[in-house]
Formats: C-alpha cells, structure tokens, sequence
C-alpha cells in the first residue's frame, strides 16, 4: 500500500506553481500525475492524503544543526532533534561535531549513525571534525572519517585559528574531493564578548564580538580555497563584510559557498528586548545594515542556501544571563513560518524562492540526492498549510530545550505532514 498525496500545489525555483498528486509507495516517489491537466490517480488500496490549498514541497534540508549526542544529551538527543526537525518540515539534517566526545573518529560516527538508524525519524549526516577535539592543533583522519560516512569536516563551535592549519586541511580535504564547513571567528578578537559590538553592547556595558572577527576568517579562507581548490563553505554568515568578500570569492571562480540563518535575516541587535540570554548566538545579531546585507547576499545568490544552526541548551542554562549563558538558539520548529510570513507573505520573495533555498539548492551545494519530487527519487515530502497563523508555543515545542527568541510570534505557513524516505513521521 502506497500514500497518495492529492491536488497538492507544487512550486519550482522560478516559482511556477502545479496542482499535483504524488504517490508514495516503499520509499520512493513512484508516480507524479499534474492534476491542472485532470490527469486522475487510481487510488484504491493506498491510503489518502488530501493536500488541496497545501504546499507539497520536498522534505526540507537543514545543513547545520546541532543534536548533542553523545555528550549533552541534557539538551537534545538523537530522538527529541530529529522529532523536532520532522515538526520543522525537514527531512534531512547534517549535525555538527561539537559533541562530547567530538565527532573526530570512525567509531563516534558509526555511533551517530547507528543512533540515527534505530532512534531517529529522520536522515541524519554527520560531519567529521577537522582538527582532533576541535583544538586547532592537529588534523583528524579525514580520509577514515570520510569512509564511516562524514559528509564534510567543520570545527563549528570554534574557528580555526591557525592559517596553516586550515590551508593544510583545506589540502588534504580537496584531495579527498570533501568541502570544509568553517565557523569563522578569530578569537583574538572576540574575548569574554556575549553580543555584537554595537549600541546593545554599548548600552549595557558589555564587551562587543566585532564584524571583523567573522569576515577576517572569511577573507583569509577564500584565498586559502583559491590556493588549495577546496570546496570551502561559509557557516552562519552575519556581516556586511563577509557577504562582500563571499561575492568577491565567486566572482574569481573560487569555490565557495555559503549559508544564512532566518534569525540573522530577521533580526538585529536593535531588537534585542533585554538581558534576555534567549537573544544569544554566535554569531550574534549584528546591525540592521548587517541584516540588509545578508538579506541581498541570499536574493543575488552569493550566499547559496538557508540553515537553522538549532543550536538546543536548557532553560537552567539560558537562565544564568547574558553573559554566562551559553550562545545558541532552537531553529526547527520556525524556521519556514518565520520566512515565509516575513519574506513571501510580505511579497520580497516568491514561495519558490524560499522553497529552493530550504531544498533543492543545499542538496546541490552538496551533492546529495534529496531535495527533489522526481519520479523515482526518495520519498522526502513536507506538505504546508499556507494558510493558518498561529502563535510560537513554548508548550508545543518538540526540542528537549525551548531556547528561542520567537515565542509569542503569530506565525503563517506551518508543516502539517513530514515524510521522510516514504514514512509519515509528523503529521
Ligand atoms: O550559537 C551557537 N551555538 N554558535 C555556535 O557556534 C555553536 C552553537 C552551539 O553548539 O551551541
Ligand atoms: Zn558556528
Ligand atoms: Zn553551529
């Protein structure tokens, strides 16, 4: 028995919308009929879902997140992560390595997967650390780590400090034919600094995180990419500078690439209400210019794709302050409402353009073959109710923690059925 998916509204890059019904059966998209042509399904023997006034887009793909296991499992674990993506819409999420012990060999990322096989609800993709214990001090094994299934190497949580030590893995990483995923931060520019330097930092007399601190690391990597012919990948990009020097980068023919958060497209640090540890992340919330030019870096394609960072710590943790607490905010369970009711609802960007960049354009970035309704492909599927709004409730929240900024947001455009490799498992 398949699960026949009926009148539902498709949408491409360019925004051409389709009423379509998709057929589900094992894992696989098996039949794709275009319902405007009156084209009819034979549904006997397959379950029904009746889409009509719904979007039906593949499952969604999140390149950054942060599930905590093994170590933190306090926070978030394997199961609670990727219950809460499936709430999210996403099918598909790569997790980052700042786990205890850190994602750095064979044998940690045969947990995670093994994990995700047996507890998790959706496809789950380890990256592999670049430097052991993400220490900046030396290399991991990247060829090992690329064979027990990493899909790329990042010391996310911390930059690398050392230029050698990047260009040495950026080496090492374009023999292999893998990218490296780069938090950038310099960290002799950023010390004991809980937000952007700026007029929040100025008010409350706090130590400010610099633009430079980011787009320094920036600068100096792409020429390291152009030296080394990696695929270099820009994380979390949150200034003016960066984007400038990513568009630069692309310009020259280096490959480069990169991602934004929706909380770096939607906020600044002028809307932080408070000493409200709920605002901290790293990067942080920088200046209204900065999120102008983020925004114009994603719309002219120098920043390719959109990613959560879902970066879960508990409300103990959040609790201690501004300044202890530690940086991070949930990023699933929001992430399309939040930019659909703030770009496509506000006529800035088309549906189709939001739906590419949370889909198609990070599988291609990264060669995966998800992201995608054609016949045949795996059954990955969110369908969206576009239409109702409702408020962000923490008591809702499916994350093991509630860290986030936008509770209380009346939001428009929710996830009602996620399916991931032909299973419903949010609905
Ligand atoms: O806000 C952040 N949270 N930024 C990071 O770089 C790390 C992440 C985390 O692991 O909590
Ligand atoms: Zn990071
Ligand atoms: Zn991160």
């Amino acid at each position: 028995m398949g699960i026949w998916i009926l009148n539902g509204l498709t949408v491409d890059a360019n925004n051409v919308q389709t009423k379509k019904h998709v057929l589900v059966e094992n894992d696989k998209i098996a039949q794709v009929l275009d319902a405007s042509n009156g084209e009819v399904p034979q549904t006997a023997g397959h379950e029904v879902i009746d889409a009509a006034g719904k979007l039906v887009s593949p499952g969604f793909i999140d390149m950054h997140v942060h599930l905590r296991e093994p170590g933190f499992e306090h926070k978030e674990n394997i199961a609670t992560g990727t219950r809460s993506a499936a709430r999210g819409g996403f099918t598909t999420i790569a997790c980052m390595p700042n786990t205890r012990p850190v994602i750095d060999t064979v044998d940690t990322v045969n947990y995670i997967l093994d994990k995700a096989a047996t507890e998790g609800v959706v496809r789950v993709i380890p990256y592999g650390t670049i430097t052991k214990n993400e220490l900046g001090r030396e290399l991991t094994d990247f060829a090992a780590l690329k064979e027990a299934g990493v899909i790329g190497y990042t010391d996310d949580g911390v930059g690398v400090q050392s230029a050698q030590m990047m260009k040495d893995a950026m080496a090492l990483a374009a023999s292999l034919g893998m990218p490296i995923i780069a938090h950038c931060e310099d960290d002799t520019l950023v010390v004991g600094a809980p937000v952007n330097e700026g007029t929040f930092a100025t008010k409350h007399g706090l130590k400010g995180i610099p633009n430079e601190s980011e787009a320094i690391h920036v600068g100096r990597d792409v020429l390291l990419a152009e030296a080394t012919g990696v695929h270099y990948h820009v994380c979390h990009v949150s200034t003016e500078q960066s984007v400038r020097l990513i568009r630069h980068a692309k310009q020259f023919g280096i490959k480069v690439t990169a991602e934004v958060c929706p909380h770096h497209l939607l906020l600044s640090e002028e809307d932080i209400p408070g000493m409200d540890a709920n605002w901290k992340m790293n990067p942080p919330l920088r200046t209204p210019r900065d999120v102008q030019a983020v925004i114009e870096g994603l719309e002219d394609g120098t920043i390719d794709i959109i990613v959560t960072d879902h970066a879960p710590h508990t409300e103990e943790e959040k609790a201690k302050g501004m300044m202890l607490a530690p940086f991070g905010i949930l990023g699933f369970e929001t992430a399309f409402s939040l930019l659909y009711t703030k770009f496509v609802l506000t006529g800035k960007w088309t549906l189709g353009f939001l739906v590419d960049r949370m889909t198609k354009k990070p599988a291609d970035v990264f060669g995966l073959p998800y992201g995608t309704l054609e016949v045949g492909s795996v059954a990955d599927i969110t369908i969206v109710d576009l239409d109702t709004t409702k408020a962000v409730l923490k008591e809702e929240i499916v994350s093991r923690s509630k860290n986030t900024p936008f509770i209380g947001w009346e939001l428009q455009g929710w996830p009602v059925v996620t399916i991931a490799s032909g299973k419903i498992v949010w609905s």
